[in-house]
């Protein structure tokens, strides 16, 4: 299958298609697992140096939908299809001193697979951007090809983390000018879809150095609530607060944050997340300008993978490669960012008389 074979970021993936960074990449056993059902790369669960706690309860859910009542709900019920994940679980409770020796072991095992570790620290002190360099240097040190920044976690109560910052161009940069002028890997960031600056955050990460945005983190969102018991779908002691949505429920407005940044910046790499389940749906990102595809809810969802999607990794696979080989393309390259031009103005799609011009008085 060499025509799966993606160069992304200067870093040569066997294929385009990545876990991301969540519970699928936790820990090394999960990981491990993942390459040998043959994803292309992975980026780890978020890696950090502050006190981490989990709530006293899940800390994800699926949410599914159907054509009887309830429609969206996490409930167990008969002829269900997957709707959405809901999570509100914090980065990874795992030490760095215990990443590092599994990271290494990891690499040395599949030295060909992509290994991008996924990290995040404060800002607004030279100590936090101290930990930026020191995790980011930690992790490449024991052989990560490339580094994520998660500038997107919805979940954090200090301001000066995760999505929380995403809105600050001076911090992106400062951020960027402390993790480039420790590691020579490619920096990727991960923003978050949860602003409307985004376009102006990305412009900034790519001036600072780097090398990709990855797009999207979940969405901001509240779990529903039963109307007979008064209770959220996922609680503890009857309080809930904003958590991530991911899952199909955000596939189309993922594609949209994709294609804003890949109209703005088209010469510049994009990781497509949000959403993947199939191959239609990693086409679309990919004709927007993604360069390669992260998959979270949909590997967590399959049964019997343990999480990592054994069946998900072999029909991406599959049917991507089928897709290329009937249309006579050596690679997804030939198809990316095929539909940026066809992505408009509004009053650029015709109407059914030649004078709209987009709401404006008409000049008497
Ligand atoms: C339970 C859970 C935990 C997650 N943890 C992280 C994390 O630690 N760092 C991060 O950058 N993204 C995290 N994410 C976000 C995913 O990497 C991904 O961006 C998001 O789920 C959208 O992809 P999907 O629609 O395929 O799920 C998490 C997602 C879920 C569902």
């Amino acid at each position: 299958m060499s025509r799966l074979i993606t160069t992304f970021t200067g870093l040569e993936f066997e294929n385009p298609f990545i876990l991301a960074s969540a519970p699928p990449t936790e820990s090394k056993r999960k990981i491990l697992k993942a390459f040998e059902a043959g994803w292309g790369g992975i980026v780890t669960k978020t890696i950090g140096l502050h006190p981490v706690e989990n709530v006293a309860g899940p800390k994800t859910i699926y949410q599914r939908t159907s054509e009887t009542k309830p429609y969206v709900s996490r409930t167990k019920r008969p002829e269900t299809v997957s709707h959405s994940s809901w999570n509100w679980e914090l980065i990874s409770d795992q030490p760095l001193d215990m990443w590092l020796p599994d990271l290494e072991e990891i690499k040395t095992t599949y030295p060909n697979r992509m290994v991008i570790a996924s990290i995040m620290a404060g800002a607004g002190s030279e100590e936090e951007m101290d930990n930026w360099k020191k995790l980011a240097r930690a992790c490449v040190n024991v052989g990560c090809d490339a580094i994520e920044l998660n500038m997107s976690c919805p979940h954090m109560d200090r301001k000066d983390m995760g999505a929380n910052i995403a809105n600050d161009e001076d911090i992106i940069k400062s951020v960027l000018l402390a993790v480039t002028s420790a590691v020579s890997v490619p920096i990727w960031v991960k923003l978050t879809p949860s602003t409307s600056k985004l376009v102006d955050a990305a412009g900034v990460a790519y001036a600072s150095g780097a090398a990709s945005i990855s797009l999207c983190n979940t969405f901001p969102s509240l779990p529903l609530m039963d109307p007979e018991t008064m209770k959220f779908e996922v609680e503890v002691d009857g309080l809930v607060t904003s958590g991530g949505l991911g899952g199909l429920a955000i596939l189309h407005q993922a594609l949209q944050r994709v294609s804003d940044i890949s109209k703005a910046f088209p010469d510049q790499a994009i990781s497509g997340i949000g959403g993947i389940r199939g191959f239609r749906e990693a086409f679309n990102f990919v004709v927007h300008g993604a360069g390669n595809l992260q998959v979270c809810t949909a590997a967590m969802e399959e049964k019997g993978s343990g999480g990592i999607g054994i069946k998900l990794i072999q029909e991406l696979k599959q049917d991507l490669n089928e897709y290329l080989e009937r249309k006579g393309y050596s690679s997804i390259e030939q198809i990316r960012g095929v539909a940026r031009e066809r992505i408009v103005e509004h009053s650029q799609v015709r109407r059914k008389s030649a004078s709209y011009n987009g709401g404006y008085a008409l000049a008497s």
